[in-house]
């Protein structure tokens, strides 16, 4: 079969085989890829029409227990500015948010053991109640089965959680030893169990990944089955050892992003912060190649630039929660229409 055949394939029954995926990555071409773009395009408005969903981002703490050798805000970084948002400043926050139309937080986080499962929870409790017509998401990392359910019946809706890789090995080149790959599916599978929306996700072209690693993340997103999937390219922080690796291109995160449409067609997917930091177009072209969500930032700018996930990350323009009207405008500029509402995943029933 050759490319065409097997983006067909993918198009119709949404599943191809490992040889398959891995033949394509390693043989896509330009043409190619635009093909398996407009078939991604045409799958997410199948589903999900022309709409843009939109979430506001409130990245609450900067402080992380946790290593992992690719992240800026890991614990060992002694060069960055930590913060916390107290109750009160995250509430102010989400108002900000409310009036400006959004009916989605999104609750980000490092590991920080400052905020205990009570003040987590009391955070969850107060903004459902303020504001029950809004779902929240929690990306808070790796927790307790019993947390994550305490969380859950505080009312908390969605929890993002990147699987960051699917490959035991590759897992082990970017994190310390004291980070496991089985923990990480564990936690995404108790959340799933739990009735959380669950997201996973990847970074491309992440130090020492190759195709064959890209397709063992691609059949575990197929199986798993999570309601979004966050895909962006890698970008090297200048206070980690993979400083000097080469950031993620457009061009694969681009097919990453078709092939998850084509792989999960009902999954919602951001054109990620990562993607627009590399490319003044990337979130377009993220949304042509069937990504179908956006997460400005909602943080009081004062703290933007010490979530440093990698070097360059933008919070301004469309990327800031603030610039409703622009980002509403560049995303009709694109072809689509943005839609405030909870945007909550087509095949999802409470
Ligand atoms: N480049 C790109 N993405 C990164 N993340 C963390 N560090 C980087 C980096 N250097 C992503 C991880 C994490 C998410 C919050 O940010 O995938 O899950």
């Amino acid at each position: 079969m050759n490319n065409k055949e097997l983006i067909d394939k993918l198009y119709k029954y949404n599943s191809l085989n490992k040889a398959e995926l891995l033949y394509l990555l390693n043989t896509i071409n330009n043409e190619d890829k635009n093909y398996l773009c407009e078939k991604a395009l045409k799958t997410r408005t199948k589903y999900y029409g022309d709409k843009v969903y939109v979430r506001g981002l409130i990245e609450f703490t900067n402080f992380c227990k946790n290593n992992c050798y690719y992240c800026g805000i890991r614990c060992s970084n002694k060069n960055i500015e930590r913060y916390r948002l107290i109750l009160d400043k995250i509430l102010e926050c989400a108002e900000i948010g409310y009036e400006l139309g959004y009916k989605t937080f999104v609750l980000q986080g490092g590991e920080d053991p400052y905020f205990t499962d009570e003040k987590i929870v009391e955070i969850i409790k107060i903004l459902k109640e303020k504001y029950s017509d809004c779902a929240i998401t929690l990306s808070i990392g790796e927790k307790s089965y019993d947390s994550y359910k305490k969380f859950f019946q505080a009312g908390a809706d969605r929890y993002l959680l990147r699987h960051e890789t699917a490959t035991k090995e590759h897992y082990e080149k970017l994190h310390p030893e004291n980070l496991k790959l089985i923990n990480r599916m564990e936690c995404l599978k108790n959340l799933k169990e739990i009735g959380y929306q669950v997201g996973a996700g990847f970074m491309v072209e992440s130090p020492y990944q190759s195709n064959e690693n890209l397709v063992e993340d691609l059949l575990y997103l197929k199986e798993l089955e999570p309601h979004m999937i966050g895909i962006g390219p890698f970008i090297p922080h200048h206070d980690t050892i993979f400083k000097n690796e080469p950031t993620g291109t457009l061009e694969k995160t681009i097919i990453m992003i078709a092939l998850t449409r084509l792989l999960l067609p009902k999954s919602l997917i951001p054109a990620t912060t990562a993607l627009s930091t590399i490319n003044s177009n990337g979130r377009e072209a993220g949304f042509n190649a069937g990504a179908n969500v956006v997460m400005p930032n909602l943080s009081p700018t004062s703290v933007r630039s010490k979530y440093s996930l990698y070097d360059n990350k933008i919070s301004l323009g469309d990327e800031a929660a603030e610039c409703r009207d622009l980002i509403e405008k560049k995303i009709i500029a694109a072809g689509f229409s943005l839609d405030t509402s909870r945007g909550d995943n087509i095949a999802w029933n409470r």
